[in-house]
């Protein structure tokens, strides 16, 4: 035998020379989520280690991140149904205290890179991400209350926009209003193949967002279709959006990898909430070491192609990482 693939197996060393990817805590954004109030930190019931924080403390846990690294942050609110309405007004009412705390968070750490999210549903008394009428969901009306969401966040310091929304257009629509209004520097990553997934069930206890009828599939992706992602991802890129995300990620290692093939715009994964939770719950009960899972899983988003990573374990991923 001449060849024997074990050769470079054999040690540590050797394994970690010829190793192809390597997973570092510059690739990730940690998403965050916000409630109002004061020394408010709530643990997420299907998310055990993941909290949502008033701003002071928000700001305590950015502080604490960034020590280990993590320079990026996806925050999204939870608002109570008291402020939810129909057309999401909340969203673009200046005195609201997701703005405000983008705007302290940027004063506080101008370093670090903050992305904001634009869809209805946090807002929406209907916990649809578009607007609803008669049981539809309206797409070109919807586009004008994500320009108003989008421009009140850039307004706030936000440095990524990220539409979450799958309306169609909306990449060019927002383009325009953040161009318009001298907002040039302010990027877009788009949520660009964003399935209909049973996996974003945890997320939505966090937010108190999910649906009130209905669900999700005239507007995001069927996850029996991939080449469906292609036309997704062209519109995106040909109406100016800088970053082109997948979601989730685990199942969707395929989609990642195609559009990493195919545009040379960087490539993110979301590793959503459900992931997040399925390790969790099998650590919990040592059905599977946690960590180990948690590792693979990332490293695999890497290496099917994903240049950035948004997960709930990037503080854990941080707090391992040695040199
Ligand atoms: C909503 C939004 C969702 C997530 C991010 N933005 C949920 C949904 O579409 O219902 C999911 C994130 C996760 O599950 O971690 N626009």
């Amino acid at each position: 035998m001449h060849r024997r693939p074990r050769r470079n197996r054999k040690s540590a060393v050797i394994r970690s020379l010829v190793e192809e990817t390597r997973l570092s805590v510059k690739d990730f954004i940690f998403p965050l989520f916000l409630i109002d109030g004061l020394n408010q930190k709530v643990e997420v019931n299907s998310m055990p280690g993941i909290f949502r924080y008033s701003l002071d403390l928000m700001l305590q846990e950015i502080e604490i991140c960034m020590k280990l690294g993590i320079m990026a942050f996806d925050i999204f609110p939870a608002y109570p149904e008291s402020k939810k309405d129909k057309y999401a007004s909340e969203s673009h009412n200046p005195s609201t205290f997701y703005l405000g705390a983008i705007q302290k968070i940027k004063q506080n750490f101008p370093e670090v890179c903050i992305m904001t999210d634009v869809a209805m549903d946090p807002y929406s008394s209907d916990g649809h991400d578009g607007l609803v009428m008669n049981g539809k969901i309206l797409n070109d009306e919807t586009l004008e209350i994500l320009g108003k969401m989008t421009l009140a966040q850039a307004q706030a310091g936000a440095d990524i926009i990220g539409p979450s929304d799958m309306m169609d257009g909306r990449v060019r629509y927002l383009r325009n209003i953040l161009d318009e209004q001298g907002f040039k520097d302010i990027s877009i990553m788009s949520y660009t193949a964003k399935y209909a997934s049973a996996f974003y069930n945890p997320f939505r206890d966090a937010l108190d967002s999910a649906p009130k009828s209905g669900d999700k599939k005239t507007y995001q992706m069927d996850p029996a279709n991939l080449h469906e992602a292609l036309i997704e991802a062209e519109l995106d890129v040909e109406e100016g959006a800088d970053f082109l995300m997948v979601k989730p990620a685990l199942a969707y290692l395929d989609v990642i990898r195609l559009l990493k093939d195919n545009f040379s715009v960087p490539i993110a994964a979301y590793n959503v909430s459900g992931e997040y939770a399925m390790i969790k719950a099998s650590a919990e009960r040592g059905w599977l070491d946690g960590e180990r899972a948690m590792l693979e899983s990332l490293l695999c988003i890497k290496r099917a192609g994903a240049n950035i990573i948004l997960s709930y374990f990037a503080k854990e991923y941080a707090q391992l990482d040695k040199p």
